[in-house]
């Protein structure tokens, strides 16, 4: 248990059945509410507690990322992700992440210099590439890869060695551009271009995406800027979907770049870190539909209607999602300078705009907190980047591996950890007996 997490008072529970009453510590946390220590309660009144999708219950403890739902803060380790978007780098925000405290000058030298030098990949990894159809999601290819890193460096990582965690993390850290990269060019049958160590880390990956062998490329420095601030806001997010997944599969000692690839698995899906491929595609609809916005709007109040407004609601945010203000703000500033040239996009950000009125002055949204999130913006600036739709969540999963890893080190640097395993509230047939197949009849 974090030294900071303290016994602050206790709660009573009487237990209406049996008139039993016990006393559970109620834990004082750095910020937000308080929490119920449940840990002993199976054995001192024999119940579990039911809550699928963990809407009221904590997991785990972590010092690392803060946020308030309620009020729209996100902080990490303390610091505000406005400040660390306007005054700080995508790597030095990675060392606060690993290591709790921003660098000194000659700590980020250090870190940045070996990010640098481990982002160059096995040579038989590129085999890994050509085993998948070059039509196939980049997402499935990153699954892939990121986990066969598990057969280059099994042997030389002691997970209960903090220095070998630590230099999984910044192979995973540094990696990660060049294999998403490399996922990009496979699926267009363009050459890998190798990463360039002269280059900073968001310039390197834009390089490695567009940059041709045959002639010499210029990154933008504008859109290097908005990547790496984008990546800042995509480092960690607390115990969200694709986070708890890797605290999950870590708790069984798993290899990092395993545990890293359940990660991304869980990141793919729409309702997650898909959601930034889904907005782009929801707004293209609602532009080529030729139908007003209302129409758009009544079918995601449909209950009948698999129609969701994606890049709407969270389930922490109850207001709006800190992120998504930045993002709306590098959205209008990238547009505004010429920094995208495709017409069709000014197109998708008025569209954009204007759901976001529409669907905020409308009670059905309004009673429910639904706020635009940090996937509602951030694909229409991928796309005045030249991203490509099936590499959105490519992109958040290359600035996630580090909140990932953080969260991946903390969870094994606490010798209280244990093996995840919830138990369950059984609902199913009660004992019976085997019967002859003669003497079955079909349910049906
Ligand atoms: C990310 O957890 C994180 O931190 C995630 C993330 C991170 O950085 O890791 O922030 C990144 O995943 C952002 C979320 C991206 N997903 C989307 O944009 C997909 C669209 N959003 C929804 O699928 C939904 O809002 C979720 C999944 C994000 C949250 O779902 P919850 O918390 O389970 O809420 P819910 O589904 O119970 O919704 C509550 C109500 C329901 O209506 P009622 O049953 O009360 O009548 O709100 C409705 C829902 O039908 N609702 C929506 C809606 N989202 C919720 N209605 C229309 N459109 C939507 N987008």
């Amino acid at each position: 248990m974090s030294k900071k997490a303290r016994k602050v008072d206790t709660v009573t529970l009487i237990d209406n059945r049996t008139g039993k009453q016990i006393e559970l510590d109620l834990l004082q946390s750095t910020s937000g509410p308080m929490t119920i220590d449940i840990r002993s309660l199976y054995k001192k009144l024999g119940y579990f507690t039911y809550d699928p999708g963990f809407m009221s219950t904590a997991s785990c403890w972590s010092d690392i990322t803060y946020l308030d739902g309620e009020e729209g803060v996100l902080e990490y380790r303390g610091y505000p992700i406005e400040q660390l978007a306007e005054k700080s780098t995508f790597l030095e925000t990675s060392y606060l992440l690993l290591h709790g405290e921003l660098p000194t000058q000659s700590q980020l030298d250090e870190f940045v210099s070996n990010i640098t030098y481990h982002t160059m990949l096995h040579e038989q990894l590129l085999r890994f590439y050509s085993g998948f159809r070059r039509d196939g999601h980049p997402m499935a290819i990153m699954v892939g890869v990121v986990g066969a890193l598990s057969a280059f460096y099994h042997d030389d990582e002691d997970i209960h060695n903090p220095e070998d965690r630590m230099n999984a993390a910044h192979r995973l850290v540094a990696k990660m551009p060049t294999i998403a990269a490399w996922s990009y060019r496979y699926a267009m049958g363009l050459p890998f271009i190798y990463p360039d160590n002269s280059l900073d880390y968001s310039a390197n990956f834009l390089h490695m995406m567009f940059a041709m062998p045959s002639e010499k490329y210029d990154v933008n420095p504008l859109l290097a800027k908005a990547l790496d601030v984008i990546l800042i806001l995509h480092a960690d997010h607390e115990q969200n979907a694709s986070t708890s997944t890797v605290r999950l599969a870590g708790s069984s000692q798993a290899n990092p770049f395993a545990v890293l690839a359940s990660g991304i698995a869980s990141l793919w899906g729409p309702a997650h870190g898909g959601a930034n491929e889904a907005v782009i595609r929801m707004l293209t609809e609602i532009n080529e539909s030729g139908k007003p916005l209302s129409h758009f709007i009544e079918r995601a109040k449909d209950k009948n209607d698999r129609f969701r407004l994606m890049g709407f609601g969270h389930r922490v945010y109850k207001n709006y999602d800190p992120r998504a203000k930045i993002i709306r703000k590098i959205c209008h500033d990238m547009l505004a300078q010429g920094a995208c040239t495709d017409p069709s996009h000014q197109k998708l950000l008025d569209t954009a705009m204007e759901l976001e009125q529409v669907a905020l002055s409308d009670d059905y949204f309004k009673s429910r907190n639904l706020y635009p999130n940090v996937d509602f913006y951030s694909g229409i600036i991928f796309l005045g980047m030249g991203i490509p739709l099936n590499m959105f969540t490519v992109l958040f999963a290359v600035g996630r591996s580090v909140g990932w890893v953080a969260q991946w080190n903390e969870m094994m640097g606490d010798s209280e950890s244990k093996i995840g395993r919830p138990r369950q509230l059984y609902t199913g047939s009660p004992r019976r007996e085997y019967k002859p197949i003669d003497k079955r009849i079909s349910q049906d």
